[in-house]
Protein backbone atom coordinates (compact mmCIF):
# COMPACT_ATOMS: atom_id res chain seq x y z
CA UNK A 1 0.00 0.00 0.00
CA UNK A 2 1.55 3.39 -1.11
CA UNK A 3 1.53 5.81 1.73
CA UNK A 4 -0.14 9.19 1.25
CA UNK A 5 2.16 11.88 0.73
CA UNK A 6 3.79 14.33 3.51
CA UNK A 7 0.49 16.67 3.73
CA UNK A 8 0.29 20.42 2.21
CA UNK A 9 -2.06 21.15 4.93
CA UNK A 10 -3.11 19.99 7.80
CA UNK A 11 -5.18 21.75 9.77
CA UNK A 12 -5.17 20.35 13.34
CA UNK A 13 -7.47 19.54 16.46
CA UNK A 14 -8.76 24.32 15.23
CA UNK A 15 -10.89 25.01 17.68
CA UNK A 16 -12.58 28.85 16.53
CA UNK A 17 -15.52 31.02 18.40
CA UNK A 18 -16.92 34.04 17.92
CA UNK A 19 -17.65 36.56 20.60
CA UNK A 20 -21.84 37.55 20.17
CA UNK A 21 -23.62 39.40 22.16
CA UNK A 22 -25.42 36.47 23.55
CA UNK A 23 -22.27 34.43 24.23
CA UNK A 24 -19.68 32.44 23.09
CA UNK A 25 -20.77 30.84 19.77
CA UNK A 26 -18.32 27.70 19.52
CA UNK A 27 -18.56 27.55 15.86
CA UNK A 28 -15.38 25.20 15.23
CA UNK A 29 -14.87 22.57 17.51
CA UNK A 30 -11.30 20.70 17.56
CA UNK A 31 -11.46 20.00 13.33
CA UNK A 32 -8.58 17.78 11.83
CA UNK A 33 -8.42 17.01 7.92
CA UNK A 34 -4.79 16.52 5.75
CA UNK A 35 -4.51 17.29 2.03
CA UNK A 36 -1.45 16.11 0.28
CA UNK A 37 0.23 17.77 -2.93
CA UNK A 38 -2.41 17.11 -5.75
CA UNK A 39 -5.61 15.92 -3.63
CA UNK A 40 -8.54 17.40 -3.68
CA UNK A 41 -10.71 17.08 -0.59
CA UNK A 42 -14.00 17.63 -0.19
CA UNK A 43 -15.58 19.51 2.88
CA UNK A 44 -19.18 18.52 2.83
CA UNK A 45 -21.89 19.33 5.76
CA UNK A 46 -25.50 21.56 5.77
CA UNK A 47 -25.46 25.31 6.28
CA UNK A 48 -23.93 26.59 9.11
CA UNK A 49 -21.99 23.86 10.19
CA UNK A 50 -18.98 25.99 9.88
CA UNK A 51 -17.14 24.97 6.28
CA UNK A 52 -16.87 28.75 5.37
CA UNK A 53 -15.79 29.18 8.53
CA UNK A 54 -13.10 26.18 8.40
CA UNK A 55 -12.10 28.13 4.65
CA UNK A 56 -11.68 31.81 6.22
CA UNK A 57 -9.36 30.76 9.19
CA UNK A 58 -7.08 29.34 6.50
CA UNK A 59 -7.21 32.14 4.79
CA UNK A 60 -6.63 34.16 7.70
CA UNK A 61 -9.73 36.44 6.77
CA UNK A 62 -11.80 36.27 10.25
CA UNK A 63 -11.61 38.93 11.66
CA UNK A 64 -10.85 39.00 15.25
CA UNK A 65 -12.74 40.09 16.94
CA UNK A 66 -15.53 38.94 16.87
CA UNK A 67 -13.36 35.49 15.71
CA UNK A 68 -10.95 33.67 18.21
CA UNK A 69 -8.97 30.63 17.92
CA UNK A 70 -9.11 28.69 20.91
CA UNK A 71 -6.69 26.41 20.03
CA UNK A 72 -4.90 24.56 17.16
CA UNK A 73 -2.58 24.70 14.43
CA UNK A 74 -3.24 25.08 10.31
CA UNK A 75 -0.08 23.99 9.22
CA UNK A 76 0.77 24.90 5.47
CA UNK A 77 3.83 23.37 3.82
CA UNK A 78 5.31 23.07 7.86
CA UNK A 79 4.89 26.97 8.41
CA UNK A 80 1.48 27.33 11.08
CA UNK A 81 -0.59 30.33 9.43
CA UNK A 82 -2.37 31.06 12.70
CA UNK A 83 1.37 31.86 14.34
CA UNK A 84 3.24 33.45 10.80
CA UNK A 85 1.59 37.08 11.16
CA UNK A 86 -0.08 38.92 8.86
CA UNK A 87 2.73 40.23 6.31
CA UNK A 88 3.91 36.28 5.93
CA UNK A 89 0.05 35.62 5.41
CA UNK A 90 -0.70 37.90 2.77
CA UNK A 91 2.47 36.57 0.90
CA UNK A 92 0.88 33.16 1.17
CA UNK A 93 -2.16 34.08 0.28
CA UNK A 94 -1.69 36.00 -3.04
CA UNK A 95 0.90 33.12 -3.76
CA UNK A 96 0.63 29.58 -2.74
CA UNK A 97 -3.32 30.17 -1.66
CA UNK A 98 -6.00 31.00 -3.82
CA UNK A 99 -9.87 31.04 -3.10
CA UNK A 100 -12.61 31.34 -5.12
CA UNK A 101 -16.34 31.51 -3.95
CA UNK A 102 -20.24 31.10 -4.91
CA UNK A 103 -21.03 34.43 -6.00
CA UNK A 104 -17.94 35.58 -8.74
CA UNK A 105 -20.08 39.11 -8.84
CA UNK A 106 -18.76 40.18 -5.34
CA UNK A 107 -14.95 40.08 -6.13
CA UNK A 108 -15.51 41.66 -9.37
CA UNK A 109 -14.54 45.36 -9.45
CA UNK A 110 -17.74 46.32 -12.01
CA UNK A 111 -16.28 49.37 -13.18
CA UNK A 112 -12.97 47.88 -14.57
CA UNK A 113 -12.55 45.52 -17.16
CA UNK A 114 -11.65 41.76 -17.08
CA UNK A 115 -8.57 42.36 -18.49
CA UNK A 116 -7.43 45.54 -16.50
CA UNK A 117 -8.57 43.32 -13.34
CA UNK A 118 -6.79 40.19 -14.25
CA UNK A 119 -3.43 42.15 -15.19
CA UNK A 120 -3.64 43.97 -11.90
CA UNK A 121 -3.90 40.54 -10.10
CA UNK A 122 -0.95 39.37 -12.04
CA UNK A 123 1.24 42.29 -11.71
CA UNK A 124 0.50 41.90 -7.76
CA UNK A 125 2.11 38.66 -8.10
CA UNK A 126 5.33 40.50 -9.51
CA UNK A 127 6.25 42.21 -6.06
CA UNK A 128 7.64 40.26 -4.05
CA UNK A 129 10.30 38.40 -7.27
CA UNK A 130 13.29 39.40 -7.55
CA UNK A 131 13.74 42.14 -10.58
CA UNK A 132 14.77 39.64 -13.22
CA UNK A 133 11.92 37.55 -12.73
CA UNK A 134 9.27 40.42 -12.65
CA UNK A 135 7.17 40.21 -15.79
CA UNK A 136 6.55 43.42 -17.74
CA UNK A 137 2.92 44.74 -18.02
CA UNK A 138 2.78 43.64 -21.94
CA UNK A 139 3.89 39.90 -20.46
CA UNK A 140 1.48 40.04 -18.45
CA UNK A 141 -1.18 40.78 -20.33
CA UNK A 142 -0.04 37.72 -22.46
CA UNK A 143 -0.21 35.91 -19.35
CA UNK A 144 -3.64 36.96 -19.00
CA UNK A 145 -4.75 36.01 -22.11
CA UNK A 146 -3.69 32.55 -21.79
CA UNK A 147 -5.14 32.19 -18.60
CA UNK A 148 -8.39 33.25 -20.03
CA UNK A 149 -7.66 30.23 -22.48
CA UNK A 150 -7.07 27.67 -19.64
CA UNK A 151 -10.38 28.48 -18.39
CA UNK A 152 -11.71 27.69 -21.70
CA UNK A 153 -13.17 31.61 -22.51
CA UNK A 154 -13.91 31.84 -26.15
CA UNK A 155 -12.01 34.96 -27.82
CA UNK A 156 -9.68 35.16 -24.99
CA UNK A 157 -8.07 38.56 -26.46
CA UNK A 158 -11.79 40.15 -26.64
CA UNK A 159 -12.57 38.64 -23.51
CA UNK A 160 -10.08 41.29 -21.88
CA UNK A 161 -12.04 44.21 -22.95
CA UNK A 162 -14.92 43.10 -21.57
CA UNK A 163 -16.69 44.10 -18.57
CA UNK A 164 -17.74 41.87 -15.27
CA UNK A 165 -21.60 42.76 -16.41
CA UNK A 166 -21.25 41.67 -20.13
CA UNK A 167 -20.28 38.32 -18.79
CA UNK A 168 -22.14 35.37 -17.60
CA UNK A 169 -22.67 34.00 -13.85
CA UNK A 170 -20.38 30.62 -15.90
CA UNK A 171 -18.20 33.53 -17.50
CA UNK A 172 -17.49 35.60 -14.63
CA UNK A 173 -16.48 32.48 -12.30
CA UNK A 174 -13.93 31.11 -15.23
CA UNK A 175 -12.56 34.82 -15.20
CA UNK A 176 -11.98 34.13 -10.86
CA UNK A 177 -10.77 31.04 -11.55
CA UNK A 178 -8.15 32.55 -14.00
CA UNK A 179 -7.46 35.09 -10.92
CA UNK A 180 -6.76 33.02 -8.90
CA UNK A 181 -4.29 30.44 -10.36
CA UNK A 182 -2.60 33.44 -12.46
CA UNK A 183 -0.31 33.14 -9.56
CA UNK A 184 0.35 29.19 -9.70
CA UNK A 185 -0.75 28.45 -6.11
CA UNK A 186 -0.53 24.96 -4.27
CA UNK A 187 -3.71 25.20 -2.96
CA UNK A 188 -6.94 26.10 -4.33
CA UNK A 189 -9.87 26.69 -2.06
CA UNK A 190 -13.39 26.78 -3.68
CA UNK A 191 -16.51 27.50 -1.07
CA UNK A 192 -19.80 26.79 -3.22
CA UNK A 193 -18.00 28.18 -6.28
CA UNK A 194 -20.96 26.30 -8.47
CA UNK A 195 -24.10 27.07 -5.75
CA UNK A 196 -25.29 30.29 -8.05
CA UNK A 197 -24.96 28.31 -11.39
CA UNK A 198 -27.49 26.41 -13.34
CA UNK A 199 -26.77 22.51 -13.71
CA UNK A 200 -24.80 22.50 -16.78
CA UNK A 201 -22.46 25.18 -16.08
CA UNK A 202 -22.05 23.63 -12.94
CA UNK A 203 -20.88 20.93 -14.55
CA UNK A 204 -18.38 22.41 -16.81
CA UNK A 205 -16.98 24.36 -14.33
CA UNK A 206 -16.43 21.10 -12.11
CA UNK A 207 -14.69 19.73 -14.93
CA UNK A 208 -12.48 22.64 -15.72
CA UNK A 209 -11.17 22.62 -11.83
CA UNK A 210 -10.87 18.66 -12.08
CA UNK A 211 -8.60 19.75 -15.48
CA UNK A 212 -6.92 22.60 -14.18
CA UNK A 213 -6.13 20.85 -10.88
CA UNK A 214 -4.08 17.86 -13.31
CA UNK A 215 -2.24 20.74 -15.05
CA UNK A 216 -1.08 22.76 -12.35
CA UNK A 217 -0.79 20.49 -9.94
CA UNK A 218 -3.18 21.64 -7.49
CA UNK A 219 -4.53 20.67 -4.19
CA UNK A 220 -8.45 21.50 -4.15
CA UNK A 221 -10.36 22.21 -0.80
CA UNK A 222 -13.74 21.87 -1.85
CA UNK A 223 -16.82 23.52 0.09
CA UNK A 224 -19.77 22.45 -0.32
CA UNK A 225 -23.63 21.52 0.90
CA UNK A 226 -23.94 18.68 -1.99
CA UNK A 227 -22.35 15.38 -2.41
CA UNK A 228 -22.75 15.13 -6.01
CA UNK A 229 -20.15 17.76 -6.63
CA UNK A 230 -18.12 15.87 -3.94
CA UNK A 231 -18.29 12.44 -5.95
CA UNK A 232 -17.28 14.32 -9.50
CA UNK A 233 -14.37 16.05 -8.12
CA UNK A 234 -12.92 15.31 -4.53
CA UNK A 235 -10.41 11.91 -3.66
CA UNK A 236 -11.51 12.37 -0.08
CA UNK A 237 -14.51 13.64 2.12
CA UNK A 238 -14.49 15.49 5.51
CA UNK A 239 -18.08 15.50 6.71
CA UNK A 240 -19.07 18.33 9.16
CA UNK A 241 -21.44 18.40 11.96
CA UNK A 242 -22.21 21.84 14.05
CA UNK A 243 -18.49 22.16 14.18
CA UNK A 244 -17.07 19.19 14.45
CA UNK A 245 -15.74 16.59 11.84
CA UNK A 246 -17.86 13.48 12.14
CA UNK A 247 -16.83 11.40 8.99
CA UNK A 248 -13.47 11.25 6.89
CA UNK A 249 -13.16 8.97 4.03
CA UNK A 250 -12.43 8.57 0.54
CA UNK A 251 -15.10 9.31 -1.68
CA UNK A 252 -15.40 5.69 -2.68
CA UNK A 253 -15.49 4.37 0.76
CA UNK A 254 -17.87 7.02 1.89
CA UNK A 255 -20.27 6.51 -0.86
CA UNK A 256 -19.97 2.61 -0.68
CA UNK A 257 -19.33 2.24 2.98
CA UNK A 258 -20.87 5.23 5.44
CA UNK A 259 -20.67 4.94 9.05
CA UNK A 260 -22.05 8.19 10.58
CA UNK A 261 -25.71 8.07 10.50
CA UNK A 262 -25.20 12.04 9.13
CA UNK A 263 -23.09 10.40 6.43
CA UNK A 264 -25.89 8.54 5.61
CA UNK A 265 -28.68 10.64 6.17
CA UNK A 266 -26.99 12.86 3.40
CA UNK A 267 -26.55 10.14 1.41
CA UNK A 268 -30.26 9.21 1.50
CA UNK A 269 -31.31 12.99 0.82
CA UNK A 270 -28.90 12.97 -2.55
CA UNK A 271 -30.82 13.57 -5.35
CA UNK A 272 -32.49 11.28 -8.14
CA UNK A 273 -33.46 11.84 -11.66
CA UNK A 274 -36.85 12.06 -11.96
CA UNK A 275 -37.45 13.19 -7.92
CA UNK A 276 -36.97 16.80 -6.82
CA UNK A 277 -33.64 17.64 -5.27
CA UNK A 278 -33.36 16.61 -1.85
CA UNK A 279 -32.11 18.97 1.12
CA UNK A 280 -29.49 17.80 3.70
CA UNK A 281 -32.26 19.81 6.08
CA UNK A 282 -34.36 16.33 4.84
CA UNK A 283 -32.98 15.33 7.64
CA UNK A 284 -35.38 15.86 10.77
CA UNK A 285 -34.48 17.93 13.94
CA UNK A 286 -32.14 21.02 13.81
CA UNK A 287 -28.02 21.72 14.41
CA UNK A 288 -27.76 21.97 18.69
CA UNK A 289 -27.06 25.70 19.59
CA UNK A 290 -23.59 25.83 19.30
CA UNK A 291 -24.11 28.99 21.86
CA UNK A 292 -24.48 26.42 24.35
CA UNK A 293 -23.40 22.79 22.55
CA UNK A 294 -24.27 19.63 24.23
CA UNK A 295 -21.38 17.66 26.07
CA UNK A 296 -22.22 14.69 24.29
CA UNK A 297 -22.45 13.36 20.58
CA UNK A 298 -23.91 16.85 18.90
CA UNK A 299 -25.99 14.43 16.60
CA UNK A 300 -27.84 12.74 19.23
CA UNK A 301 -31.18 14.76 19.05
CA UNK A 302 -31.52 13.59 15.54
CA UNK A 303 -29.92 9.79 15.69
CA UNK A 304 -32.22 7.19 15.37
CA UNK A 305 -29.52 4.81 16.84
CA UNK A 306 -28.90 6.96 19.96
CA UNK A 307 -28.50 5.77 23.62
CA UNK A 308 -26.95 6.40 26.19
CA UNK A 309 -23.35 5.88 25.86
CA UNK A 310 -23.94 9.07 22.89
CA UNK A 311 -24.16 11.44 26.00
CA UNK A 312 -20.23 10.98 26.08
CA UNK A 313 -18.37 12.59 23.30
CA UNK A 314 -17.58 10.78 20.65
CA UNK A 315 -14.09 9.87 19.49
CA UNK A 316 -13.04 9.14 15.92
CA UNK A 317 -12.26 5.16 15.38
CA UNK A 318 -9.98 4.06 12.40
CA UNK A 319 -12.94 1.93 10.29
CA UNK A 320 -10.53 1.24 7.64
CA UNK A 321 -7.57 2.51 5.96
CA UNK A 322 -8.00 6.36 6.27
CA UNK A 323 -11.72 6.50 7.62
CA UNK A 324 -12.56 7.30 10.58
CA UNK A 325 -16.07 8.20 11.82
CA UNK A 326 -17.31 9.87 15.48
CA UNK A 327 -19.75 8.00 16.84
CA UNK A 328 -19.93 4.98 19.42
CA UNK A 329 -22.33 3.30 16.54
CA UNK A 330 -19.95 3.40 13.59
CA UNK A 331 -18.79 -0.02 13.19
CA UNK A 332 -21.78 -1.45 13.04
CA UNK A 333 -23.04 1.05 10.42
CA UNK A 334 -20.13 0.17 8.46
CA UNK A 335 -20.32 -2.97 8.38
CA UNK A 336 -23.73 -2.59 7.44
CA UNK A 337 -23.00 -1.20 4.56
CA UNK A 338 -25.73 0.95 2.76
N1 LIG B 1 -18.72 36.85 12.13
C1 LIG B 1 -19.48 35.92 12.75
N2 LIG B 1 -20.00 36.17 13.97
C2 LIG B 1 -20.76 35.26 14.62
N3 LIG B 1 -21.07 34.05 14.12
C3 LIG B 1 -20.60 33.75 12.89
C4 LIG B 1 -19.79 34.65 12.15
N4 LIG B 1 -19.47 34.07 10.95
C5 LIG B 1 -20.06 32.85 10.98
N5 LIG B 1 -20.73 32.65 12.13
C6 LIG B 1 -21.48 31.46 12.51
O1 LIG B 1 -20.67 30.31 12.39
C7 LIG B 1 -21.45 29.22 11.92
C8 LIG B 1 -20.79 28.58 10.75
O2 LIG B 1 -20.88 29.46 9.63
P1 LIG B 1 -20.36 29.07 8.19
O3 LIG B 1 -18.99 28.53 8.28
O4 LIG B 1 -20.56 30.28 7.35
O5 LIG B 1 -21.37 27.92 7.76
P2 LIG B 1 -21.42 27.11 6.38
O6 LIG B 1 -21.12 25.69 6.75
O7 LIG B 1 -22.83 27.25 5.91
O8 LIG B 1 -20.43 27.70 5.44
C9 LIG B 1 -22.83 29.77 11.58
O9 LIG B 1 -23.73 29.39 12.59
C10 LIG B 1 -22.63 31.25 11.54
O10 LIG B 1 -23.79 31.92 11.97
MG1 LIG C 1 -20.67 28.69 3.63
Amino acid sequence: MTRPAAPLLSVRDLRLEFATFDGVYQAIDGISFDIAPGESIGIVGETGCGKSVTAKSIMGLLPSPPARVRAGEILFDGEDLLTVGENRLREIRGNDIAMIFQDPMTYLNPVFSVGTQLVDVIMAHQRGKPKSERMTKQEARDHAVDMLRKVNLPNPERQLESYPYQLSGGMRQRVLIAMALSGRPKLLIADEPTTALDVTIQAQILDLIDELRADFGLSVLMITHDLGVVASVCDRVVVMYAGQVVENASVERLFDHPAHPYTRGLLASVPHPGRPAASLSGIPGSLPNLLDPPSGCRFLGRCSLAGDDCLTRPVPVALADRHEAACWRAMEAASAGT
